[in-house]
């Protein structure tokens, strides 16, 4: 669903990703584990299209990789950044409905969208109506993933959602995941981690990135790192 060619991307002059060839398969949760630095942010902000890519980036077939940015989420993206980007004078509804609003989506759509997100994240619901400002920032994870799902009807992105959250939201985080995960069975997932026991019994499919290059792996070849 969402395949790399022989893709290298850099930012400004600077080439960070290299000879990436491999294929997120449709409808699984994949982990990317890398170390600090190692290119997780680039290779999810590549997708989206922030980065400056040679190769090709395929998404459901077809070649993503010259495509305009603003277009990208419209093709049912959803991504979460490692900081949140929440509007903090915004309400935590009009942050969930921003996306919604810059991809056009009608009404009836945007409702049917939100009433998936707050079915998956219910706690999203009772924080409707707060300034974004006044939540935690664990929270505040719970939100940039609510507003990941507005738009991400096939493929949601999600950068280092277990960094700095405490156990509780942790779980619940995870829980959240998989509810996401059985009430919709064709999305795919991809989730950063640089700590990979975060995601052992989670993910279907590893990458291990390093250096900015990308190899097929297993939780369990980095258990040592763990
Ligand atoms: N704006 C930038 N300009 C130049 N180099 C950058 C820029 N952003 C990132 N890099 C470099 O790209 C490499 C990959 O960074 P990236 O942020 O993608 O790693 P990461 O795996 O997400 O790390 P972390 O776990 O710290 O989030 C690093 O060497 C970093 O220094
Ligand atoms: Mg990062």
């Amino acid at each position: 669903m969402l395949s790399f060619h022989n893709a290298n991307a850099s930012i400004g002059n600077i080439p960070i990703l290299r000879g990436l060839d491999f294929t997120i398969p449709a409808s699984s949760t994949a982990a990317l584990i890398g170390r600090n630095g190692a290119g997780k942010t680039t290779l999810l902000r590549s997708v989206m299209g922030f980065t400056n890519v040679t190769g090709e980036i395929r998404f459901d077939g077809q070649d993503i990789s010259e495509m305009t940015p603003a277009k990208r989420p419209a093709l049912g993206i959803g991504y979460a950044p490692e900081d949140r980007r929440l509007f903090s004078a915004f309400t935590v509804e009009e942050n969930i409905l921003l996306p919604a609003q810059v991809a056009k989506l009608d009404a009836a759509t945007t409702k049917q969208r939100l009433d998936r997100v707050y079915h998956i994240l219910p706690e999203l619901k009772e924080m409707a109506g707060r300034p974004a400002g006044n939540v935690s920032g664990g929270q505040g994870k719970m939100v940039a993933l609510g507003r990941a799902l507005m738009l991400g009807t096939k493929l949601i992105m999600l950068d280092e959602p277990f960094q700095g959250l405490a156990p509780a939201l942790a779980k619940r985080y995870a829980d959240a995941l998989r509810d996401l995960r059985d009430t919709d069975q064709n999305v795919t997932l991809i989730i950063t981690e640089s700590n990979p026991s975060l995601l052992r019994g989670f993910a279907s499919d590893t990458f291990v990135i390093e250096r900015g290059a990308v190899a097929i792996g297993s939780l369990d070849d980095k258990k040592e790192d763990a």
